[in-house]
């Protein structure tokens, strides 16, 4: 289990750094993440260069036992870059310049920058490459973190040949986008611009592709760079620094390119579903690499700075939530940073090593933090524990959340939604593309798919066709990989697989996305509310309990589909909300408006009793998490109540037996207890998707 920090020396004198690596070494640190922001100390003029400082941080480090992760100090270019090359600035939307004075003040697609920065990489990789300390590389830092899209002239350029690249002619391109429509039809990829400041919508399609664009120049700027360690003789695993669910990077089409996936995470003490945002976060990050542990490169031991307000975590928070990166693959817990820094942004930002120092509440956090994940056994990587297959999709965001829908859709509440039904019922959620529903899942669950690839549509035909069970809907296969309608109307890849025709939308105003009010004019907040009364809400009920639907209310037909549950109110009553339908050896249900509340659970509860899946532990306190990785569960306890949960097994930090786990609040069991063990002892037919019995 790696255990460190970004350590940024560079901020310090010379004389903390031997204190430095004595209190690493009590803290039970083993790896850093070395100089993230360290390009102007390591080449402080064009034609200056400093590694001394390195050479020796390096060799004190080594010296102590403590691996380095070395940064490749891309991620903020020094002064004089910003100065000499006003080229590399990036630009926002309506074409002004960024300005240096914070960080991450570059064009990704400058071919200035991408060649300064290249500079940086290659003499760092000549000298360090071999250096025994140097077990890993960091390269940039968080790529797109503050800057979510670049309308520079460099981006222009790149852009109109990235287009030429996709499309290689204009023709092709202008059917791509419907640029028909508003009189948009190029003539030649050279009178194509960013999607900059405009009167009204841009063309959708040019945005789906701006979108991926955007991606793309962020992830050509981390393969440049691990094209130069690798030329240079680096073999160490080569990383970044994911965030997430980060819209700007289409990290699916990253990871490959990975050798470990490494994630920064700060759930917000303030946010109420803070458990569950991060546990999806986490589910997302492991299911990117499946096969091979990730790494928590960034956490915070206590506050952070950039909030509007900054709430520290509640005592033993911690542990809590380094145990549910544990829990879901990581194999590595790293915190934002190892000494907290004396000026800048940053320095009311939480470290390790508080500047208040070591009689603290959180360096006690952090030794013990240290010793508890030393004393775990060697674990085994991920792989693909989960039964539930959920779909995000990244394309899709990006399709889904543009202008001019019959309804704002926020994607990621939405998913969210979705997955804290499961998370909720203790049921374990790989988070996946619609490609990758064949891959072994009981259950997947695609909600609003709005652009649906034909990949994934065959995929998820071939899934249900197979035995699987789909749980879709609404807003749902509606446009191919360009965001245009396809021929035939709506459904028209999963319309046999659901047996339903799709009519129409049927948006239910005053429940999107944007639907607060905030800035809605007062005028049209009045008429929003006024056409809900009209339209009346779209109820519906199972089991005899009443939900309400939001977004939308679909028009749908069963074809061959079971009607599960019809609307009883609105514009639609009668028509059907929640449908089933066997198809091949699976079945495939759709819900044809967004459950709010309680009918989200009722929906999941639904499907899960007619699909045999079951949590990772049965019968759970309210409040506690649990999450296989192999033989091992975690268990967390997120409540205030001091909980008991049966369970047989081997506490992994102790290797005593154990049948009774006692959680106090926020407390955390690691125990070894084989899913095939007690697999034996269940029924046959919950074999392969057994729980550990209470
Ligand atoms: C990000 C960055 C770090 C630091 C932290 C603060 O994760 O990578 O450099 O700014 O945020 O939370």
């Amino acid at each position: 289990m790696l255990y460190g920090a970004d350590y940024n020396p560079d901020q310090w004198p010379e004389e903390v750094w031997d204190e430095d690596v004595r209190l690493m070494q009590e803290a039970g640190v083993n790896i850093v993440s070395l100089g993230i922001f360290a390009w102007s100390r390591i080449q402080p003029a064009e034609d200056t260069w400093d590694f001394e400082w390195l050479d020796t941080v390096i060799g004190k480090l080594h010296a102590g036992g403590i691996a380095v992760n070395l940064a490749t100090a891309t991620a903020s270019p020094p002064p004089w870059v910003s100065a000499t090359y006003p080229e590399t600035l990036p630009a926002d939307e309506s074409g002004a310049s960024y300005w240096p004075g914070s960080r991450q003040h570059f064009a990704p697609s400058s071919p200035t920058y991408r060649r300064l920065a290249g500079e940086l990489v290659r003499r760092l990789a000549e000298r360090y490459a071999h250096h025994p300390a140097v077990v890993m590389w960091h390269v940039g830092n968080e790529f797109g973190c503050h800057l979510w899209m670049d309308f520079s002239d460099a981006a222009r350029d790149a852009y109109r040949g990235w287009l030429e690249g996709r499309y290689a002619t204009i023709d092709a391109l202008n059917d791509a986008w419907g640029t028909s429509f508003w009189s948009q039809r190029y003539g030649a990829f050279d009178e194509i611009f960013p999607p900059r400041l405009a009167p009204y919508s841009h063309n959708p399609s040019s945005m789906l592709d701006w979108r991926r664009f955007t991606s793309d120049m962020l992830l050509e700027c981390y393969l440049m760079e691990r094209a130069i360690l690798l030329e240079a003789g680096a073999s160490q695993p080569i990383t970044t620094n994911f965030m997430g669910p980060f819209k700007p990077a289409d990290y699916r089409r990253w990871a490959p390119f990975m050798d470990v996936i490494a994630d920064d995470c700060y759930p917000d003490p303030a946010n109420p579903h803070r458990v569950r945002d991060a546990a999806f976060q986490r589910d997302l990050i492991r299911s990117l690499k499946p096969d091979t542990p990730w790494l928590l490169w960034e956490q915070a031991t206590d506050a952070v700075n950039w909030r509007p307000a900054n709430p520290g975590k509640r005592p033993g928070a911690l542990m809590a939530e380094t145990a549910q990166s544990v829990a879901r693959g990581a194999d590595g817990i790293m915190f934002f940073q190892w000494r907290q820094s004396r000026a800048g942004s940053e320095k009311f930002h939480s470290a390790m090593l508080p500047h208040a120092g070591t009689e603290t509440r959180t360096w006690d956090a952090v030794t013990e933090l240290g010793a508890r994940l030393k004393a775990l056994p060697a674990l085994p990587a991920p792989g693909r524990d989960a039964h539930v297959g959920l779909v995000f999709d990244w394309e899709n965001w990006w399709a889904v959340e543009e202008r001019d829908h019959p309804t704002e859709i926020d994607y990621l509440a939405l998913v969210l939604d979705w997955y804290g039904a499961f998370h909720e019922r203790g049921i374990q959620v790989d988070v996946i593309a619609p490609e990758e529903a064949g891959l072994g899942y009981d259950v997947v669950v695609a909600p609003t798919l709005y652009l649906l690839r034909d990949e994934g549509a065959t995929a998820l035909t071939a899934f249900v066709r197979g035995g699987g069970t789909l749980l879709t809907g609404p807003f749902t296969d509606i446009v191919d990989g360009h965001d245009q309608f396809r021929d035939g109307g709506f459904l028209t890849q999963l319309a046999d697989v659901l047996g339903l025709r799709f009519e129409d939308f049927g948006a239910l105003a005053g429940t999107s996305a944007g639907a607060s009010g905030v800035g809605a004019l007062n005028g049209q907040a009045v008429q929003a509310a006024r056409a809900a009364a009209a339209a009346g809400t779209a109820e519906f009920a199972l089991d005899g309990v009443a939900h309400l639907g939001r977004l939308v209310a679909e028009s749908v037909h069963a074809t061959s589909a079971t009607v599960v549950s019809a609307f009883r109110t609105g514009a639609r009553a009668g028509s059907p909300a929640l449908t089933r339908h066997a198809f091949g050896d699976g079945e495939a249900w759709y819900v044809a408006t967004q459950p709010a509340g309680t009918g989200l659970g009722a929906v999941v509860d639904a499907v899960v009793a007619a699909s045999g899946v079951r949590p990772v532990v049965a019968g759970l306190p309210a409040g506690v998490e649990a999450a296989r990785r192999g033989d091992l569960v975690t268990l967390i306890n997120h409540g205030d109540a001091r909980v008991e949960i049966a369970i047989d097994g081997t506490d992994a930090e102790t290797g005593v037996d154990t049948a009774l786990v006692v959680l106090e609040p926020q407390g955390v069991a690691f125990v070894m207890s084989p899913e095939r063990a007690e697999a034996s002892a269940a029924p046959a037919d919950a074999t392969r998707r057994t729980a550990v019995a209470p």
